[in-house]
């Protein structure tokens, strides 16, 4: 049995119990109250949560430690201490912070992730990578997710920690999130142990849609089918939960995820106007080589349809112009690689 790592979990579980009771029984912790109430947090999903508050003070954590015998030097290893500049001994790293514990699959508590209440940089502190914590193999709440996502046979994957919580609150109980880094190979390997579909459902913002767009290739290549959530007006799952509720969550954005096909095509899209012609040309350019992309010839057809619907250019002229575009890719592409995408199915691709 490994010691020094049953020590290090052992103190992060004392920590999580401190935070939690701090914010909720004391003084110090009235700040953070209002700041979580603020935010619509009420007592039940602070518990589930078991969010706490770090004081902002220097010695919370160290003087706790102390009297429990823990050794200071191996909470620092375990990224709960910061050692002083001058080496003279340590510091708490987390001070004056809403305090979300990250627990690995089995429910134990690995890291934290400490959020500013109001503005400030950075928004959100991590515990930096430990013997404990490694944030390319990390979902968050993957462990309250995981019966969930079994049973949807879905996962939803989001960028912050305010997402899924309000998410799990809004009955969508099946979602999780990276913790700040992008989603890496270990991450699609994981969820794919669960289940083969994932929605991805990050911000509004031109940040989120561009993330989306490099996550797809390696939820792909790890053999899950992926779709996309989209969310108007730049909002974050978070704030569109906030604005039109849960119900419209569930059944408009999380059931309404389309193809990624889809989702490049309305990429695209952004960068043009196509109540001009020069735009609609343009438009029809870049959407051909999105759809030229396709191996299956129902899912181009059924794409070039809606396509010359929208720019007016007949189905015929598409379809020339689209496969001449499948000649040239296909004389370009790497030998020994199939570089056909299908939005319908991501296993196509084995
Ligand atoms: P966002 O900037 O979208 O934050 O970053 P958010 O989740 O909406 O945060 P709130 O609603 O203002 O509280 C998305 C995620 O990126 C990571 C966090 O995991 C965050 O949830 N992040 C962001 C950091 O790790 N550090 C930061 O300083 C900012
Ligand atoms: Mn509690
Ligand atoms: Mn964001
Ligand atoms: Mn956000
Ligand atoms: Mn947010």
């Amino acid at each position: 049995r490994d010691q020094e790592l049953e020590r290090l979990l052992q103190a992060h579980e004392w920590t999580a119990k401190l935070f939690h009771y701090l914010l909720k029984n004391t003084e110090h912790g009235k700040p953070a109250m209002e700041y979580l109430r603020a935010r619509g947090f009420g007592d039940k999903l602070i518990d589930q949560f078991q969010i706490g508050y770090a004081p902002d003070r220097w010695d919370t954590l160290v003087q706790f430690f102390e009297k429990r015998s823990f050794d200071l030097k191996e909470m620092e290893k375990g990224g709960l201490l910061s050692s002083k500049q001058d080496g003279s001994g340590y510091v708490d790293r987390f001070r004056g912070r809403v305090m979300f514990p990250i627990m690995n699959r089995s429910g134990r508590i690995i890291a934290f992730a400490g959020r500013i209440l109001g503005e400030g940089q950075p928004k959100y502190l991590n515990s930096p990578e430990s013997r404990l914590f490694n944030k390319s193999r990390t979902l968050y709440n993957l462990n309250l997710a995981k019966s969930a996502i079994r049973k949807q046979g879905q996962l939803v994957l989001m960028e912050g920690f305010g997402d899924v919580i309000a998410s799990w609150d809004a009955g969508v109980q099946h979602s999780v999130a990276t913790m700040g880094t992008a989603l890496t190979e270990n991450h699609a390997s994981l969820m794919r142990t669960l289940t083969e579909e994932v929605v991805i459902c990050y911000d509004g913002d031109n940040a989120g849609q561009a993330a989306a767009l490099k996550s797809i290739p390696i939820l792909e290549e790890a053999g899950m089918r992926v779709k996309i959530a989209l969310l108007q007006n730049g909002l974050d799952p978070d704030e569109y939960i906030k604005t039109y509720g849960a119900e419209r969550f569930a059944s408009q954005v999380i059931d309404g995820a389309v193809s990624t096909t889809k989702f490049r095509l309305i990429y695209v899209k952004r960068n043009y106007n196509l109540l001009e012609e020069d735009g609609k040309a343009s438009y029809a350019q870049e959407a051909l080589k999105v759809i030229a992309q396709l191996s299956s010839p129902t899912e181009r057809e059924v794409y070039l349809k809606e396509l010359s619907t929208e720019v007016g250019v007949s189905l015929e002229s598409l379809k020339q112009d689209c496969n001449l575009m499948r000649q040239t890719l296909n004389r370009t592409r790497p030998q020994g690689q199939n570089g056909n995408r299908s939005s319908g199915n991501g296993n196509s691709r084995k």
